[in-house]
């Protein structure tokens, strides 16, 4: 590939450290804008950052300026909503600029919980029994759900209103729980059923011919002594609590039946939701082997350790390799040869 295209990272806003806007210097390991920057910089590239706030009109100005042959696209947000992340790829579309990861119509199909289930569904792909819980209507749920339930966002990201208490045992609790939802979050909720069973991450890479990496797994160590069974947004963000409940992220290790079966049903969700580049898989599996599809989620998180290119880093792909091959994919989806 060309070392040195110009390559415009756009950031949320709120991620640029106001002591070091440009990203120059060694900034915190933990930091998915400085994992990315660094590592474009390194391949040779040069760098321009765009941060993305509230204002259409800045981003149109910033990007005929700078002429990018690609944007790599780290936004996850417009305007303190979530919801739109899906018109910045659009309005990246109409302004024809190439940029990695899913485009309008990938993001807009994983935003809602349910939306993805009927497709995957449809499909004959299984995803735990499920009903939505629009705010102002009773909180009812058909006879045919069975308890527990997990009562979340019908449209968050990163495990955002997931709590223990979102596990619910009877439509006391899940009423409860579905009203904290719909307050908080002035949107639906979404009630599904509890899948016991492993929690596996599967991350997937490419478009057409696609590389599915080796499965991640959380395991939740103290589950049988009144320890947390899901990932919530706690266990995923506080290390004290993952290490009081002997939480571990891990790779998973599949019997190899198991291991195809998965890959197959991985490749076969994601090219169902339109997803591009890189994405991510999150699962159940239970004790007969059954794979549960939970969610699908086009760009995921993509620090250096973050599921994904941990699972690229078990796969022999380095940190620097993996944001190469990323660029890589999104200028082939625009024709470029590289
Ligand atoms: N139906 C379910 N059965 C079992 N666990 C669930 C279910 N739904 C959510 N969870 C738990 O909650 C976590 C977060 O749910 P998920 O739907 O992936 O939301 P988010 O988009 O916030 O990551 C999952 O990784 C899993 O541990
Ligand atoms: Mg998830």
């Amino acid at each position: 590939m060309r070392k040195n295209l110009a390559v415009t990272v756009m950031v949320d806003s709120p991620c640029i450290p106001q002591e070091d806007p440009e990203f120059a210097k060694r900034g915190p390991s933990d930091s998915t804008e400085y994992n990315v920057i660094r590592a474009l910089r390194w391949l040779g590239h040069r760098v321009r950052i765009l941060g993305v706030g509230n204002d259409v009109a800045a981003i149109i100005a910033a990007l005929t300026e700078q002429q990018p042959d690609v944007v790599f696209n780290l936004t996850e947000q417009f305007g303190d909503d979530r919801q739109k992340d899906s018109n910045i790829a659009a309005l990246l579309e109409m302004m024809a600029v190439p940029f990695t990861g899913s485009g309008a119509l990938g993001l807009t199909l994983c935003r809602s919980k349910a939306l993805c289930k009927q497709l995957l569904v449809a499909h004959r792909l299984r995803v735990p029994g499920y009903a939505v819980l629009p705010p102002g209507a009773a909180a009812l749920v058909p006879r045919s759900l069975k308890y527990p339930l997990v009562v979340k966002p019908l449209y968050e990201d990163g495990s955002d209103g997931i709590a223990n208490a979102s596990l619910v045992r009877s439509e006391n609790e899940l009423r409860e729980r579905a009203a904290m939802v719909h307050e908080r979050f002035q949107q639906p909720a979404i009630a599904e059923e509890y899948i016991e069973g492993r929690e596996l991450y599967v991350s997937v890479l490419g478009n057409g011919r696609l590389t599915v990496l080796p499965p991640r797994e959380l395991t939740f160590g103290n589950s049988d002594n009144g320890g947390p069974v899901m990932a919530t947004y706690r266990l995923k963000w506080d290390k004290a609590y993952q290490e009081k409940w002997k939480i571990k992220f891990g790779f998973g290790d599949l019997e190899p039946s198991v291991d195809q079966q998965v890959a197959r049903l991985c490749k076969k969700a994601y090219r169902l939701l339109q997803i591009r580049d890189y994405g991510r898989l999150d699962l159940r599996l239970t004790d007969n082997n059954m794979v549960y599809i939970l969610e699908a989620n086009p760009n995921p998180n993509i620090g250096r350790d973050d599921e994904l290119a941990q699972s690229a880093s078990k796969a022999g792909i380095g940190y620097a390799a993996l944001i190469s091959r990323i660029v890589r994919f999104a200028l082939r989806r625009y024709g470029t040869v590289l």
